[in-house]
């Protein structure tokens, strides 16, 4: 949701603070600054009247996610409340694990809390509108979408749609250049990576004209392409270094994994899925995972295969040095004259390109 134009004075946007049993302290300390409830208790009532609807444009949830009534509690909320409101996780105790749960529940940006001070200063900047400036807000759908893939669950077209739908709606916000600048600060690993691929996809396709049919096919491929990944080994996935043969004959698998999952838990156009199943295919026949060459590679397939190469090209890797958005798009040329990538697309695609550099 987006902060509305108003032609009457602006007031300070009404911030709602949740906080769990061992967080009482520090929503206290916060007590001049926002209107403070227990989670269990905003759970379960939903918003104070003073704060629903129009007031209020933010609710941090301020608590420990291993903490399991806390984390029930913001679960059904965040569920009942789903983009109506931006919502902000204040955790008292972060780690990897906590960080994905909050992103699952539908985090807009998560947040560190270790004092009074740390809340104090999320809460004030939310009241000015300034936290925004510093995150991505599609980035929670992203992660849900993986999260739904790793734990072998339906995969709905609603979701997905929604997150195509975010992405294009910010890029054409912010600019394709700001977007992807916000997505490296702010989001480390596999969906990045398909946040990158996806912004990329989304602007490439406006840049084609594509139909808003097609543009949502496009969109949706390039969210989806990597979601095999989802099932392979996170000591693989988040190595930091280059893989092994024995490795990279894993990670391959996330092709066939990705389609066999979707075919099975999603509803899917199999123009979609041809693409997740083919976006390391190569135009010589020199990629998998069927060795498939020339006519056999669809559209759709190409375009995802060119954002996705150039994405890993350009993304901060911790065993290389980015390329820039120049240079990748001379090893795109590069690629076209050994007659791996569509000439005519990877040019089509320089115009994307010129708004990077
Ligand atoms: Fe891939
Ligand atoms: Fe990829």
């Amino acid at each position: 949701m987006r902060h509305s134009a108003s032609a009457e004075p602006p007031k300070p946007p009404g911030v709602l603070l949740a906080y769990d049993e061992d967080s009482v302290a520090l929503a206290r300390g916060c007590g001049d600054l926002a209107t403070h409830m227990p989670i269990t208790q905003l759970a379960r009532d939903g918003l104070p009247r003073q704060l629903a609807g129009r007031d209020c444009s933010a609710i941090v949830y301020c608590g420990n996610l291993r903490n399991i009534a806390t984390a029930r509690a913001i679960r059904a909320h965040a569920n009942a409340v789903a983009g109506t409101y931006r919502l902000y996780f204040g955790l008292t105790r972060i780690d990897h694990w906590a960080r994905t749960q909050a992103f699952a529940f539908g985090a807009t940006a998560v947040h560190p809390i270790t004092c009074v001070e740390d809340l104090r200063a999320l809460v004030t900047q939310l009241r000015h509108g300034q936290a925004d400036e510093c995150t991505t807000i599609s980035s929670g759908q992203f992660h849900g979408i993986f999260t739904q893939g790793q734990q072998g669950d339906w995969l709905s077209a609603d979701v997905v749609e929604a997150a195509g739908e975010t992405v294009i709606e910010e890029i054409e916000t912010v600019g394709i250049g700001e977007w992807l600048k916000r997505v490296r600060q702010h989001h480390q690993g596999t969906y990045q990576h398909c946040m990158t691929v996806t912004g990329l996809a989304a602007r490439y396709g406006r840049l084609l004209g594509f139909s808003q049919r097609d543009q949502r096919f496009l969109t949706e491929a390039a969210l989806l392409h990597d979601i095999g990944k989802a099932f392979i080994p996170l000591a693989i996935l988040d190595k930091p270094g280059r893989l092994d043969a024995n490795e990279l004959k894993i990670i391959r698998t996330h092709t066939v994994e990705g389609h066999r999952y979707l075919e099975a838990h999603a509803n899917c156009d199999p123009m979609v899925l041809e693409s997740v199943l083919g976006h390391h295919e190569l135009l010589d026949g020199s990629g998998y995972p069927n060795g498939l060459s020339g006519g056999q590679i669809a559209d759709l397939t190409r375009l995802i295969t060119i954002c996705d190469i150039y994405a890993a090209m350009i993304e901060q890797r911790p065993y290389k040095v980015p390329l820039t958005p120049a240079a990748a798009a001379a090893e795109l040329e590069v690629m076209v004259a050994a007659g791996k990538l569509d000439g005519a697309l990877v040019r089509a695609f320089s115009r994307l390109e010129a708004e990077l550099a």
